[in-house]
């Protein structure tokens, strides 16, 4: 039977400007579903936005719109940046959405039936002109509201609990069983000892904020936000609604998220499963996060990458793979538009690009854009270079190492740009060599089917285009076993006059 796979993204506030954080996360996730999604495998690949709190309230009333009005019409950034940057997700999931609010309540109702929630009091530092409580970690000695610099006062108020503290040892159980539940490793150490020095209940409602989900018995509170959000991963997958949906997602979650949420996913989340009587997630993997030329990205510093403005001027796929090449995943990185510039030529122009065009252009000019199959098109070398190759991209890929995986693709590129050199199929052309140089070009020409294989999760729309300069329309289906092999492809190529897939940046 095929192997499923939920991949999921945080869902991300929809009042912000969507940056390259928020594209970082989302393409990660795009790669790993069309990955999956090509060698035939069930995908589920949701994103969306996280539509409730004060902030949104509070926007709205600047706005003079209600907070629905507000949210429906900034949601569409997000939507239209996933269509730029080739994002195909299957589900889209706002939190506003009736069908959510629903699986909100009903997953509380199911906490509360198991005797996990309880009515208590929140106390802690409150600013009263903002209706908001804030965490001492935001705090510094003056004891100020962060947003308005008004004095804070300690105030309680009752709250309803999630008995989180319960499930600190069965946390530690599963994570000892479970060593790649949640990664990078050095992330997974943190979790552990976050947890051994033991866990407080969880407050999850409030009674200051109305743009909320209410609570199904008591709706004079309404959900913490976060509560509500980590609760779409079930709503998605459809829990309570399509068991066989459910049954074969579920257990197959990965969640990608960023370093700085990922508490929240590896021990609130995970907890409030466990006290719901379901399986955890398959993994988390927390993410790093980007500096711009060194410094901290905010909007006060004005140095926020704007992810439209980077496509415009560089190209969707010169993007992704510079965002999914220059780092890896799960550490931090640090974003300059000259890096940018330089790993895209040298990688994508002078090295990828100039191999493609270097064999079309021969295939072209020698064997007016036909290659057969030749009777010996097998070839040691490549052969074993191959299987490596494929053997560490598809390890790579199961690690969410993508840019290793990358590494180990431009092992047979570079191959290839040798291979031309060595073999100077010129020569061979001149010297009416024709066996040996159809039998060089056929090598060449599938050693770009192979390696477009490879891209095609990362540069979705570069790859259809050299398919199609290789003469395979139909190049995307999902892949069979023999796709993968050295001479899987076609037994005729009719290649087209080759372009150029990647000019030199100046
Ligand atoms: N709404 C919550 C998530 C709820 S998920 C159940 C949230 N939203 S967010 O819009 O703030 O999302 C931010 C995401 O972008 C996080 O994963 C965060 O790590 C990521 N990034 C924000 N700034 C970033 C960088 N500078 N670099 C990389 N990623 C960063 O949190």
């Amino acid at each position: 039977m095929a192997k499923s796979f939920y991949i999921t993204t945080p869902i991300y506030y929809v009042n912000d400007v969507p940056h390259i954080g928020h594209a970082y996360t989302t393409c990660a996730a795009d790669i790993l579903a069309r990955f999956h999604r090509l060698q035939g495998e069930k995908v589920l690949f949701s994103t969306g936005t996280d539509e409730h709190g004060q902030k949104i309230e509070k926007a709205a009333s600047e706005a003079g719109l209600s907070p629905q009005e507000l949210v429906d019409r900034v949601v569409v950034r997000f939507q239209e940046l996933w269509k730029v940057m080739d994002i195909a997700y299957d589900v889209f999931i706002r939190t506003t959405d009736p069908v959510h609010v629903q699986v909100v309540q009903d997953f509380y109702r199911l906490l509360k039936e198991k005797g996990y929630i309880y009515k208590g009091e929140y106390e802690g530092w409150y600013c009263i002109p903002c209706e908001t409580f804030w965490p001492e970690s935001q705090l510094d000695q003056r004891l100020v509201c962060p947003d308005c610099g008004r004095p804070l006062e300690w105030l309680k108020e009752e709250s309803y609990f999630f008995a989180l503290s319960r499930f600190a040892e069965p946390l530690l159980q599963y994570l000892r069983e479970n060593p790649e539940c949640v990664m990078p490793e050095s992330r997974y150490n943190e979790i552990y000892s976050f947890i051994q020095g033991g866990l407080r209940d969880q407050s999850i409602s409030r009674t200051d904020l109305r743009w909320g989900i209410p609570l199904p018995d008591d709706p004079h509170h309404t959900f913490y936000v976060w509560f509500d959000a980590l609760v779409n991963y079930l709503t998605v997958a459809g829990f309570g609604r399509d068991e066989e949906k459910f049954e074969i997602f579920w257990p197959h979650a990965y969640h990608l998220v960023g370093k700085d949420i990922l508490r929240f996913h590896a021990v609130l989340w995970p907890g409030m499963l466990l006290g719901a009587g379901l399986p955890l997630p398959q993994r988390v993997f927390a993410h790093g996060w980007w500096t711009v030329e060194g410094e901290k990205m905010s909007k006060s510093r004005g140095n926020v990458v704007d992810p439209y403005e980077m496509i415009r001027r560089y190209g969707v796929d010169r993007f992704r793979y510079f965002l999914m090449r220059e780092v890896s995943f799960g550490l931090d990185g640090d974003f300059s538009e000259r890096a940018l510039r330089e790993r895209s030529n040298a990688d994508l122009s002078d090295n990828f690009g100039n191999m493609i065009h270097r064999t079309l252009n021969m295939v072209w000019k020698y064997c007016h854009g036909v290659i057969e199959k030749p009777g010996d098109y097998r070839d040691p070398e490549w052969e074993s270079l191959l299987e490596d190759v494929k053997e560490k991209f598809f390890l790579a890929m199961e690690q969410f190492a993508f840019a290793q995986a990358l590494e180990s693709v431009w092992r047979l590129v570079h191959f290839g740009n040798r291979y031309i050199d060595r073999q100077a199929p010129w020569r061979m052309a001149k010297e009416g060599r024709e066996r040996e140089l159809k039998q060089v070009l056929y090598r060449l020409v599938d050693c770009s089917r192979m390696v477009g294989l490879f891209l095609y999760p990362f540069m979705p729309s570069t790859v259809v285009k050299l398919w199609k300069l290789l003469g395979m329309e139909d190049g995307c289906k999902p892949v069979q076993e023999k796709d993968w092999r050295w001479g899987g492809g076609p037994e005729c190529y009719r290649v087209r006059e080759p372009e150029p897939l990647f000019p030199r940046l100046e």
